[in-house]
């Protein structure tokens, strides 16, 4: 029932707004189309993860030639098991679910089947009318840059991975621009001072670029507003540029805020001071959804010195530097001012295997998992990746998203809002506990504490001294235990996670010494069940970290 994909939120019998449309495992078409925007050389998909998309019960169709810019031709698509399609009304025509690189053009979206899935990067904050047409189309839209930044959603985070990759690639740009070796040497024939790099804004592009400029041996210097990220810089090697303005820049999911008139006036006059003495800027700066700000003026780039070179990350979005021209190289007053828009799809075969690997974990996070699950690809719009992201939902915009706070690296459950409850539900009265109201609820509570004030006092009255004091201890050490577990943030888990461990390990060699008493006596057992309980803690424990390790190693 291929029609189901994306179909608008009640369009079906007997289906509310909020509930889940679902399809049959089977014979859905994932179409891969070649780009048509002009320069763009990456592909959505690469041939290995072509396989990963059948085993998901998808037919994968690529349109010939889409993988050539990035290295992939089409005899490695059909070796990896799919379909080549000539044509890209063919193609879209008949395809499910279309991922693709670049945004649609109005010609690619009169031929997308209504009802399709479209994964994309979108832009929906400044394109409106692009929403407008694809709601116009009835095709239900993912917006790859409106993922959300948080823990779960790392995996499917294109816009870092990209980003990543650009920040990398900004530095090779510099260098190719600069007149001079970047690293510092004293030869016979003379000395050759390191390259200074500023960077403004360290994000994922801007730490990228600092761990690449680091690398070729440069001096780097970074500025963020954010003042969380000063650790990340130091401990990359570069030196936090301190501003004597205090305005915290940490805004919602993860993402920077739109900081005072005032705070920019100060970072601008530092950025000038820095201008005089810096060889490469690097400028990265952006808050989502609105154009980035003008922290490079004319000026600055007058007082810089000759071979010079800013490379303008955020040129897209309108650029960081007053002088950018998008997408090209401006030569001003001696300094060469980099505008690329392309930086990623300059490594194209690099950044579609990213961008594949990320499309793949997204669709199967949308396709049901658990034995009592839907297993089949269906859009939940009660999912915290899926409907942020989510731009039309069949003939409907569905952009903006609801408004949920995400602190920076934390997953909370989405707040239910009122199009994502089933009519059904809402209407209902909820049952159970969290259905009584305040007063039954309060008496309630007061009848729990009555009945444990009455066994604590019996239990003082009959049981030994002894007892009372373990009794004291245990029942402070889970009031404690829930009060810490439950306050830290869960951006800090992995450190709480090692000290859980050290506690496991005290509770390991506490239930050993009680473990050798005699075999029918309880405490025996339950020392038993408390190593084997401690032991799994302290193992997954290890391999939790271990795995949190590998994503930082080399
Ligand atoms: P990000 O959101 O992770 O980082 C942006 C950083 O800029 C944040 O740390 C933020 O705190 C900082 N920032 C915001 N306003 C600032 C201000 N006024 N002063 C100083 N710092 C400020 O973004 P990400 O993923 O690192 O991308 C950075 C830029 O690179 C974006 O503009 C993105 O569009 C662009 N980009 C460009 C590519 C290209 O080909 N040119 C490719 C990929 C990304």
């Amino acid at each position: 029932m291929h029609e189901t994909v994306g179909a608008p939120a009640g369009d079906k019998p007997g289906e509310k707004p909020g509930e889940k449309t679902s399809n049959p495992p089977t014979n859905l078409r994932l179409g891969i189309p070649r780009e048509v925007f002009p320069g763009e050389r990456r592909v959505a998909i690469t041939p290995g993860n072509v396989e990963k998309f059948k085993k998901l019960g998808f037919e994968v169709a690529v349109q010939s030639e889409a993988g050539l810019a990035a290295g992939f031709d089409d005899a490695e698509y059909v070796k990896a098991g799919a379909l080549i399609v000539p044509e890209a009304r063919a193609l879209l025509s008949s395809a499910d679910v279309v991922l693709k690189v670049r945004a649609p053009s109005p010609g690619e979206i009169a031929m997308l089947k209504a009802g399709a899935f479209l994964v994309s990067f979108v832009m929906p904050a400044q394109n409106p009318e692009l929403l407008k047409q694809l709601a116009g189309a009835k095709v239900s839209t993912l917006a790859l840059d409106a993922i959300p930044r948080t823990t779960r959603a790392q995996k499917m985070d294109v816009l870092s991975s990209m980003a990543n990759l650009a920040g990398y690639r900004a530095v090779v740009e510099a260098a190719a621009a600069f007149s001079r070796p970047f690293t510092g040497q004293i030869t016979a024939a003379g000395k050759m001072p390191p390259a200074k790099i500023m960077i403004i804004g360290a994000g994922v592009a801007g730490l990228a670029a600092i761990g690449a400029g680091r690398a070729l041996g440069a001096i780097v210097r970074a500025f963020d507003t954010r003042p969380e990220v000063k650790d990340q810089i130091t401990s990359m090697g570069a030196e936090f540029l301190e501003l004597n303005f205090h305005e915290d820049g940490t805004g919602e999911g993860g993402y920077a805020k739109v900081m005072s008139p005032e705070f920019i006036k100060a970072e601008m006059e530092l950025f000038a001071n820095q201008a005089k003495e810096v060889d490469i800027i690097i400028t990265t700066a952006l808050i989502p959804g609105i154009k980035a700000p003008v922290l490079i003026t004319a000026a600055m780039v007058e007082s810089m010195r000759r071979g010079s070179v800013i490379v303008d990350m955020a040129a897209e979005q309108g650029g960081n530097c007053e002088l950018t021209r998008p997408g090209q190289v401006a030569i001003v007053h001696g300094v060469s001012i980099i505008g690329f828009t392309d930086l990623a799809s300059r490594m194209a075969s690099q950044a579609s295997q990213l961008l594949g690997n990320n499309m793949f974990n997204l669709i199967e996070s949308m396709c049901g998992k658990g034995k009592n699950e839907v297993k089949a690809f269906h859009i939940d719009l009660e999912d915290d990746i899926v409907r942020p992201a989510l731009v039309t939902h069949g003939s409907d915009v569905t952009w903006p998203p609801p408004k949920k706070t995400v602190p920076p690296g934390i997953v909370n459950p989405a707040p239910k809002t009122a199009a994502a409850i089933p009519a059904t539900q809402a209407a209902k009265p909820k049952s159970g506990h969290g259905a009584k109201s305040g007063p039954a609820k309060g008496s309630k509570v007061a009848v729990f504490w009555l009945i444990a004030s009455g066994i604590l006092w019996w239990l003082g009255t009959v049981a030994p001294a002894e007892f009372l004091n373990h009794l004291t201890v245990f029942v402070l050490a889970c009031f404690v235990g829930w009060q810490v577990v439950w306050n830290v943030t869960p951006a800090l888990h992995t450190p709480l996670m090692s000290v859980t461990n050290a506690i496991s390990g005290i509770i390991v060699v506490g239930a050993m010494l009680q473990i050798s008493g005699p075999v029918d006596h309880i405490s025996t057992w339950l020392a038993a069940v408390a190593v084997l309980v401690a032991t799994i803690n302290i193992s997954g424990g290890f391999l939790v970290t271990q795995r949190m390790l590998k994503m930082f190693r080399r």
